[in-house]
């Protein structure tokens, strides 16, 4: 396993042997520039640490093209394109009549990562993070494009615009209860757990995981964010996924092997994508 995803010489031995590619990381940001000193070197390093597949999503114009650069140059990752609900703030009016060109793109398979944020007191609006995420939402129902969502501190808001839109899609990174998540799926959407089902006070998260139906789970990182222990504070990659994948499958009385097949069919079914071979 590549030293520049690991770093340390006292790393355990992955959950998951690195030749069986059933990784599919459905929430990754490889455009941060958090990944600027060596992104090539990390992104080529990906299908050897059992990586076949990854959604690299925008949060606002710039980095929807730099997902959809990134697609363009590996063939096991995809462009999600939308504008974020914590960038609604700096958006300009123009910038929902920039985003459909982005999203006709051929890699382009998901609008996101969209959504509400009311976690910072200095956040952009409120209204206008919800008027942002509406018109997303009527954009991707009426192309009948899955939508990847944000939902921090906005469960209120967020569950009245799906009630009335419906799309298709993820709630990444769920952090709600096994009620709300059961509110979700009965709407047909996909729930996403990530770094933070391994993470010590992991109550909620890991309730979720061992209920979520095992057709309507996604498994991702948001990387560079939300590093699984025991990396927690480094910076993430999708090779860490086994761990995330470990701990979901001892609360769900499965091998991590079966977690990431799964998680990988769903991916796959929800971005309507193949894994390159
Ligand atoms: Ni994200």
């Amino acid at each position: 396993m590549d030293s520049l995803i690991f770093g340390s010489p006292a790393m355990q031995k992955p959950p998951v042997t690195p030749d069986s590619h059933i990784i599919f990381d459905s929430h990754a940001h490889y455009d941060d520039r958090a990944f600027d000193s060596d992104r090539e070197a990390v992104l080529a390093a990906l299908p050897d640490a059992g990586v076949c597949g990854v959604i690299n999503c925008g949060v606002d114009i710039r980095s929807s093209q730099k997902a959809l650069a990134l697609a363009a140059q590996y063939p096991f990752l995809w462009a999600a394109v939308g504008i974020h609900g914590q960038e609604a703030g700096r958006a300009k009016p123009g910038d929902l009549d920039g985003l459909v060109p982005l999203l006709e793109e051929p890699r382009a398979v998901a609008l996101g990562e969209i959504g509400l944020d009311y976690h910072y007191d200095d956040g952009a609006p409120r209204d206008v993070q919800r008027e942002l995420l509406e018109r997303q939402l009527a954009i991707a129902v009426e192309r009948d494009v899955p939508v990847i969502l944000h939902d921090r501190e906005a469960h209120e808001d967020m569950w009245k615009l799906l009630q009335r839109y419906k799309p298709r899609g993820v709630m990444h990174c769920f952090s709600g209860s096994v009620e709300m998540a059961r509110d979700l799926v009965g709407l047909g959407m996909y729930i996403g757990l990530g770094g933070a089902v391994t993470f010590k006070n992991a109550r909620r998260p890991i309730e979720v995981a061992a209920w979520v139906p095992a057709d309507r789970l996604l498994i991702e990182t948001d990387a560079p964010y939300m590093t699984p222990a025991p990396f927690r504070g480094k910076r993430n990659s999708s090779a860490l996924i086994p761990y995330t994948a470990e701990k979901i499958a001892q609360v769900r009385g499965i091998t991590p092997e079966q977690v990431l097949r799964m998680t990988k069919e769903n991916a796959k079914r929800l971005f309507g994508v193949e894994c390159p071979a």
